[in-house]
């Protein structure tokens, strides 16, 4: 009883003094990912004014919020200039954020908070961000980017994955899986279950993200569709880039009209 007493202060001790988490733990990497894609919808706001630090760049969007968002100017990729928006109609000029992956935490939560003066970058604190807004998004910076020339070609190609695997993907999920979780469940055995246009414009299906735009593609399959609780983060369901990669080769055998 005596022995058992004092062991039980011991713990008492360790769990007393081990560390509330910090913001940047308790931080989402995949929200933080949805923000990257478009924090107007991900946050359920509404912006009318164009982005002042975009009027900086060489880019030709007219679009208002779409001059907000991350991805516009620094790419799916996150390799801006250096990737696939080195030409088109989303060039900027503007570079990646790859490298931030090694700048202090401290430090990209002011950027992101304050802008760079003079620069491009604007203060996305101007526009009522909360700190878990910042954190979630220092996190995806940290650890959510990945290096996709070592997969992709400049046009997109993919350089090495495996179709076969990802159609065992696409239809069962990782072993274990909810069937109503799995790509096919949504999306169709075709993948055109569900049309990203709306209205008028020409469809969109899985088929046509998989072959116009695969950095898009692996970024929402990773990090979820922003605004909407539909599309999972597949990355929160343990899904590598890898299983992602195997995926898109075998959406790219599906119809993209
Ligand atoms: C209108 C274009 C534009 C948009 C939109 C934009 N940025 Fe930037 N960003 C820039 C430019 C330009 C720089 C580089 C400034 C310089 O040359 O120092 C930059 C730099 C950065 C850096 C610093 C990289 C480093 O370590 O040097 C980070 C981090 C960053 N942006 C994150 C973001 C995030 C997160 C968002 C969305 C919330 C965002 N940016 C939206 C243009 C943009
Ligand atoms: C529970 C339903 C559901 C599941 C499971 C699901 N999706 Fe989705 N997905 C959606 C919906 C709905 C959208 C449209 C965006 C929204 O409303 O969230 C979407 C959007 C997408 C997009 C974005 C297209 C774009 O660029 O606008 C991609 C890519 C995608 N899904 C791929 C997949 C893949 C690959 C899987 C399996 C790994 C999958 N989805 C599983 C429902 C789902």
């Amino acid at each position: 009883m005596k022995r058992h007493g004092r062991w039980g202060l011991v713990v008492l001790f360790l769990v007393g003094c081990r560390a509330e988490p910090t913001a940047y733990e308790r931080a989402s990497l995949t929200r933080g990912g949805r923000l990257y894609d478009d924090w107007m919808e991900e946050r359920g706001v509404t912006v009318t004014q164009p982005n002042p630090g975009y009027a900086l760049t060489m880019g030709k969007v007219t679009d208002a919020p779409q001059t907000w968002r991350c991805t516009e100017c620094h790419g799916w990729d996150y390799r801006g200039v250096e990737g696939a928006y080195r030409t088109g109609a989303h060039f900027t000029g503007v570079m990646g954020v790859l490298h931030a992956r090694q700048d202090p935490k401290e430090e990209l939560f002011e950027v992101i908070k304050n802008g760079i003066e003079g620069e491009a970058m604007s203060a996305f604190g101007s526009q009522a961000y909360s700190d878990e807004d910042l954190w979630d998004l220092v996190r995806f910076l940290k650890e959510g980017t990945v290096e996709l020339s070592l997969h992709l070609d400049p046009e997109g190609g993919l350089l090495h994955a495996d179709a076969a695997a990802g159609k065992v993907l696409f239809e069962q999920g990782l072993p274990g899986t909810d069937p109503a979780k799995t790509c096919v469940a949504c999306h169709g055995a075709d993948g055109k279950k569900v049309n990203f246009h709306e209205g008028e414009a020409e469809p969109e299906y899985l088929g046509t993200v998989a072959a116009e735009d695969p950095w898009e593609f692996q970024h929402h399959v990773r990090c979820g569709h922003p605004g909407g609780l539909t599309m999972p983060a597949f990355q929160d369901l343990g899904w590598t880039l890898e299983n992602v990669l195997d995926v898109l080769a075998f959406v790219r055998t599906l119809p993209a009209q």
